[in-house]
């Protein structure tokens, strides 16, 4: 089959064969370009021009997790530990409501030191301050926390399954569950969340035929957001020497899933950014239509290190949310207003 078939069957039909998905993954030249512009015209037809920025405030860099690729895992005795208290995290999301977001993102690394009553505090305190869609990323949790956490008014929930070969998954995720990370999933999916899920690109072991399967299990999820980033090695893990993630195959990744899930919310992410200086930029202009800058003080965004180099590390919150809203504009795209509730969570509801 020719990239131009498949091309017109995932426009009809939202579905692909994994053979399907792998020609795409791995169409270069002209072909490449009209998966690019198939996808960016998929995006304007689906979801418009608006690109919505979230405000992220990474709010805790403990974690209890070991996973491989990451520079907050346990077990990096130089990882710098930070938690910011309730009434700090409520602050940062009315200054983040100040500078014109509608949406904050809470994420921190698997720490517990947060139980649902602090959580569920956080949360409703933000929610009665500012007029704010709050999204949670903050791993996995039981039934009832997350049933908590949605009453208190937590509207979306960001969780990859970072890798659908499950076993790369046990590799790398030390003491975790692929069965109960999808089992989360699909709770958070059931209690109401807008979900949002997605894979990383580039595990050393991972295949085209894996890529091809994590794509069809974000379709199967039937996620309303879909976070994709490349793999970016940090110095003190194991996977320290690896190669890091490609960006074309998240490039491609993206447009695939722009096609699959035509009217879900998907940014071009900060390590596509920090891989590539036009990253972003790319990831806009080939499916993408969200951006989710960092809203923390520098004296925190400097110690939650995932990964080295990462962009606007040393800017602040004001600047990079101009820095962000020119390079909108630059692209011909127009800074969303409103909460930019994901459509597709729209016309199912
Ligand atoms: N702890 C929560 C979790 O794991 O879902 C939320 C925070 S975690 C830091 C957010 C995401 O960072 C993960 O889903 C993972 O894909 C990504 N990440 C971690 N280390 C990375 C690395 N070295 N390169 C690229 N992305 C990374
Ligand atoms: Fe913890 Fe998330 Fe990093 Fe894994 S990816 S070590 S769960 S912060
Ligand atoms: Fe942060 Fe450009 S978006 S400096």
């Amino acid at each position: 089959m020719k990239v131009k078939d498949i091309l017109e069957k995932a426009c009809h039909e939202n579905i692909l064969t994994k053979d399907e998905i792998k020609l795409l993954l791995m169409a270069e030249g002209d072909d490449r370009d009209l998966l690019f512009k198939t996808a960016d015209r998929v995006r304007k037809e689906h979801v418009g021009d608006e690109v919505f920025l979230r405000g992220l405030i990474e709010f805790s860099s403990y974690c209890k997790n070991d996973c491989f690729y990451c520079g907050l895992r346990r077990s990096n005795r130089q990882a710098q530990r930070y938690r910011m208290q309730e009434d700090e995290i409520v602050e940062v999301a009315k200054r983040a409501y100040q500078m014109g977001y509608r949406t904050v993102v809470l994420q921190s690394g698997e720490d517990m030191y947060y139980n649902k009553d602090s959580l569920c505090s956080i949360i409703r305190k933000i929610k009665s301050s500012v007029d704010v869609a709050i999204t949670l990323s903050i791993g996995e949790r039981s039934y009832d926390e997350y049933k908590a956490f949605k009453d208190a008014g937590a509207d979306r929930f960001l969780m990859r399954f970072e890798t659908s070969n499950e076993k790369l998954y046990r590799k790398y995720h030390p003491g975790m569950s692929f069965e109960n990370r999808i089992e989360c999933l699909k709770w958070i999916k059931n209690l109401g969340y807008e979900l949002g899920t997605g894979f990383l690109i580039g595990l050393p072991g991972q295949t085209i035929d894996d890529l091809a399967q994590d794509i069809l299990l974000v379709k199967e999820l039937d996620a309303d957001m879909i976070g994709i980033g490349p793999f970016i090695p940090h110095p003190q893990t194991p996977l320290k020497d690896a190669e890091e993630g490609s960006v074309d195959l998240t490039l491609k990744s993206i447009a695939i899933l722009r096609l699959l899930i035509p009217d879900a919310n998907i940014p071009a992410t900060t390590a596509l950014g920090t891989l590539d200086p036009l990253g972003r930029q790319k990831g806009l202009m080939c499916g993408a239509n969200i951006v989710m800058p960092n809203v923390n003080d520098l004296k925190y965004k400097l110690k939650y290190e995932l990964y080295p180099g990462k962009i606007c590390i040393n800017e602040d919150a004001t600047k990079c949310r101009g820095c962000i809203e020119s390079i909108i504009v630059s692209l011909g795209r127009k800074v969303g207003h409103g909460k930019g509730q994901s459509r597709h969570y729209k016309r199912a509801a």
